[in-house]
């Protein structure tokens, strides 16, 4: 007997885990697979603290390309699909890899950005943190002098605690966990989903191809991000 269908509607405590494959359908390049970032970038030339000491401006061209690509696109039906269940449903919470805050313009609150967010700078001279949306970034230095950096987590830096114990107390409380497009080979993010196969919730891959997490998971939705989120939602 095939497992009753997953729905959305029989849950009340849903986690959202999302990556780039979510905000593919709107255009965003994903960074792994065909046409991925660090196919034609090397993130060690444009994303990560040793690129931006040893040449800022460089790491700033990057990420004002990425800026500019980002703003000429808009959230998709899924991203649209997933506010819309948040603001039905209290209990949800949207735990994401993505820095291109399309959630937050699809009507998302308080969205755990567990990279970062592409649309916020800080300087570490001086401790600033603070949302940009200029395209390109202006001004790139502080009143202080120093270069402002991208808000984002590159490799080899460390995620935010409060966001890591933001989605393990989602995860741990959840009845149903969504991950949505994303390839589950980057850590620590990759192993939330655990905590929620280890208390017990329901569970549910949504990606075009299995991944190396696939395994965590006991419903595999293979197809678009989009239509799957509709069909769990119908
Ligand atoms: N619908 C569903 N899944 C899709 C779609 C789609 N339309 N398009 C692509 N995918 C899947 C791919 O099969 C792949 O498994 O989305 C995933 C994208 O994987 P990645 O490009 O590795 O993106 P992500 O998992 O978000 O990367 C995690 O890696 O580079 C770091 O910090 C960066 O947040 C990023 C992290």
């Amino acid at each position: 007997m095939p497992p009753a269908p997953v729905r959305f509607r029989d849950f009340e405590r849903i986690v959202f885990f999302t990556g780039a494959g979510l905000s593919s359908e709107s255009g965003i390049p994903t960074y792994r697979g065909t046409g991925g970032i660090w196919k034609e970038y090397d993130y060690e030339d444009y994303a990560c603290q040793r690129a931006f000491d040893r040449d800022p401006d460089k790491v700033w061209d990057f990420h004002d390309k990425r800026r500019a690509a980002v703003s000429a696109c808009a959230p998709n039906e899924g991203h649209r699909v997933i506010a819309s269940i948040q603001a039905s449903k209290a209990g949800t919470t949207i735990v994401t890899q993505n820095i291109d805050g399309l959630h937050q313009r699809a009507g998302a609150r308080d969205v755990v950005e567990l990279h970062g967010s592409l649309w916020r700078v800080r300087c570490d001279a001086d401790g600033i943190v603070r949302p940009d949306t200029s395209v390109p970034m202006a001004p790139r230095r502080c009143a202080c002098g120093a270069f402002f950096r991208p808000d984002i987590v590159w490799f080899e830096d460390a995620l935010d605690p409060r966001n890591i114990r933001r989605a393990q107390e989602a995860l741990t409380a959840c009845d149903l966990l969504v991950s949505v497009g994303t390839s589950g080979v980057v850590y620590p993010a990759a192993d939330l989903p655990r905590i929620a196969v280890m208390h017990g919730a329901v569970t549910v891959e949504v990606n075009l191809e299995d991944t190396p997490v696939s395994h965590f998971y006991q419903h595999r939705l293979r197809g678009k991000a989009s239509e799957m989120l509709a069909e769990l939602a119908s």
